[in-house]
């Protein structure tokens, strides 16, 4: 009998912050390990491979030539643009040109969080390194976007896990989003939205209105506006998400959301 090749993944940093990989770690519907051990071949990682240095750059080369076509590139951060790319070295060279030599080898691309996908803090103004977004870089091959800062870990691994399960991506938003994660905004599934319908809101931090639990919206919440999966699917398998912390949403999956401040009304 012959044994399948587990899909070959190759995950890839530029300028970011790393918490898209903290948040991806801690998915527990799939447990990130199963993930990682038995639904796909994590060829690449600069957070969870064992190989380090000269080894680690080997492994990736082996991927993108011995299995060109097959593999999926999942980017996490964005590359710089300014100096030729040098604000961002990887394995010494622009970060930019290594996204470029892998992207033309990947099946698909998966854009992890708001650097990946839209540019988030680093592409905020001024924006001195013109930090891009990987769409802007690649364009003939299938980004899937999945924005936040980070995204939700169950929406990380709930993407993978519907490309390796029917071997293709999942039905698209105009902006590239999976429809199923990205389909609703914030404030459509909000708990505090009965009170924003009956007209009842926090006027201020900590007053008695916010200690009742009453909406948001005056203190500068973005629920409104911003599309993603934090009211349903909520965060750390489901306990709570920003509004429920007492935090108005700040709209991080939505692009420029460092610009479209300020993120406080109050
Ligand atoms: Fe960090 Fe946010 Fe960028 Fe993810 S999207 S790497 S959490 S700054
Ligand atoms: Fe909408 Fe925000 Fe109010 Fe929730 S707290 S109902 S998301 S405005
Ligand atoms: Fe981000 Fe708003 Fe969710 S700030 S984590 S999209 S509630």
């Amino acid at each position: 009998m012959e044994t399948k090749r587990r899909t070959p993944v190759i995950w890839m940093n530029g300028l970011e912050c790393t918490c898209c990989s903290e948040s991806f770690i801690r998915s527990g519907h799939p447990l990130v390990s199963d993930v990682v051990l038995s639904m796909l071949s994590l060829d690449y990682s600069h957070v969870l491979m064992a190989a380090a240095g000269h080894q680690a750059e080997a492994a990736l080369e082996e991927t993108r030539t011995q299995h060109a076509g097959e593999y999926i590139l999942a980017v996490e951060g964005n590359p710089p643009l300014n100096e030729d790319g040098m604000f961002c070295i990887v394995g010494g060279r622009p970060f930019l040109e290594q996204l470029k030599e892998m992207a033309a080898g990947a099946k698909a691309i998966v854009a992890w969080g708001s650097c990946a996908s839209n540019g988030c803090v680093q592409a905020a103004k001024p924006n001195p390194t013109q930090a891009t977004p990987i769409h802007k870089v690649i364009r003939d091959k299938p980004i899937i976007k999945v924005p936040g800062c980070p995204p939700i870990a169950e929406v990380m691994t709930g993407v993978l896990t519907y490309i390796l399960t029917f071997d293709r991506l999942p039905p698209l938003d105009r902006l590239g989003r999976p429809e199923m994660f990205y389909g609703q905004r914030i404030h459509d599934k909000c708990y505090r939205r009965p009170h924003f319908d009956a007209g009842q809101f926090a006027e201020e931090w900590d007053d008695e209105n916010s200690r009742k639990g009453y909406c948001l919206y005056k203190m500068g919440c973005r629920g409104p506006t911003t599309y993603n999966a934090c009211s349903t699917v909520r965060w750390n398998e489901g306990v709570s998400f920003p509004i429920q912390s007492g935090h108005g949403c700040i709209g991080c999956s939505e692009e420029n959301f460092w610009d479209n401040g300020p993120f406080y009304d109050r």
